[in-house]
């Protein structure tokens, strides 16, 4: 992962735009409306998106085993943008961090909390040279209250970069990671785990999502499993690290986050598919959560 696939603006970032556009034309109502995904993707995931029959023929039946992945993207982003709300709200936050960005869109839709939010998209070089030509030409230029900060989490100090940016560590901020920790050495996700927290005043919050080891995946989920792995492998992105909750937990607690919510594929199925029949569960092995940075306790 560390090297030659760098040199290009990752794949998967535009798959995952195309499933946000795909959802809002095709799943009413929609569980996650990204209005501008449509806008910056490809021309021929555009054309799929929109056509009935291309959309069935690519989605359900070439691709139809991997269709948990792109519940998965819906609901991941739906629990990350909720969290965010309340954490301008309720806790002061006053910036917004998207690692691993990819074509995220919230920056073009952020409405009332554009005042009150400082945006950094940090992501590795190529794929943030695509993002923001894509913005760009969406938007005419890139909004104000949004930084680019190129980082390779394999190489590069995140701290020092968002510093150097113009993030100020003694505010609050949100700290979204999605889709991204699964394509990284376990060394680049502690090492960028502990500057997250060298940077994150009390208060902070932090959601990610991350894949489960082979283990933990019911029988049923296998085949996709595999399929899936396959599939971004062949594109340049293998999925290399995994964590089981529990160990998730324990790297965080090393860093001084605490737990807030889980949501395991069983509940996120509950929160937000009740009811539907129009799309699949989530991915059996990937979850997501969200974290607060803990006070420090002071010396007696
Ligand atoms: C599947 S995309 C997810 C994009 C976005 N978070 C979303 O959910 O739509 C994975 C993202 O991780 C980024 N990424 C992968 N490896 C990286 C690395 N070593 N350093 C920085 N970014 C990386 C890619 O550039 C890409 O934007």
């Amino acid at each position: 992962m560390a090297t030659e696939h760098k040199q290009k603006a990752s794949t998967t970032a535009i798959l995952v735009a195309a499933i946000r556009a795909s959802h809002l034309i095709w799943n009413q109502p929609a569980i996650f409306s990204d209005t501008y995904a449509l806008q910056m993707v490809t021309p021929f995931w555009r054309q799929v998106a929109k056509n009935r029959l291309l959309n069935w023929l690519i989605k359900d039946a070439l691709l139809g085993v991997l269709k948990p992945i792109h519940t998965e993207a819906i609901l991941r982003v739906r629990f990350t943008e909720d969290r965010l709300r309340e954490a301008v709200s309720t806790k002061g936050v006053g910036q917004y961090v998207i690692l691993g960005a990819g074509l995220d869109t919230f920056s073009l839709r952020q409405g009332d909390l554009a005042d009150r939010l400082r945006i950094f998209e940090v992501d590795q070089p190529a794929s943030q040279a695509m993002k923001r030509e894509r913005v760009i030409a969406v938007n005419g230029s890139v909004p104000d209250n949004l930084t680019f900060v190129p980082v390779d989490f394999e190489t590069d100090h995140l701290d020092e970069r968002l510093r150097d940016s113009g993030f100020d560590a003694g505010t609050p901020a949100f700290f979204s990671w999605l889709g991204t920790t699964y394509y990284l050495t376990g060394n680049a996700i502690s090492d960028t785990l502990d500057r997250i927290s060298s940077l994150a005043a009390a208060g902070s919050r932090l959601v990610f999502d991350y894949k489960y080891p082979r283990e933990m995946v019911p029988p049923a989920g296998i085949e996709f499993t595999e399929k899936l792995e396959k599939f971004v492998a062949r594109r340049g992105e293998p999925m290399i690290s995994t964590f089981t909750p529990d160990d998730m937990n324990a790297e965080l607690a090393r860093v001084g986050f605490e737990e807030l919510d889980s949501v395991s594929p069983a509940e996120a199925t509950e929160r937000y598919l009740k009811g539907r029949t129009d799309m699949p569960a989530p991915a059996p092995n990937f979850a997501f959560a969200l974290f607060a940075k803990k006070s420090r306790k002071k010396k007696q």
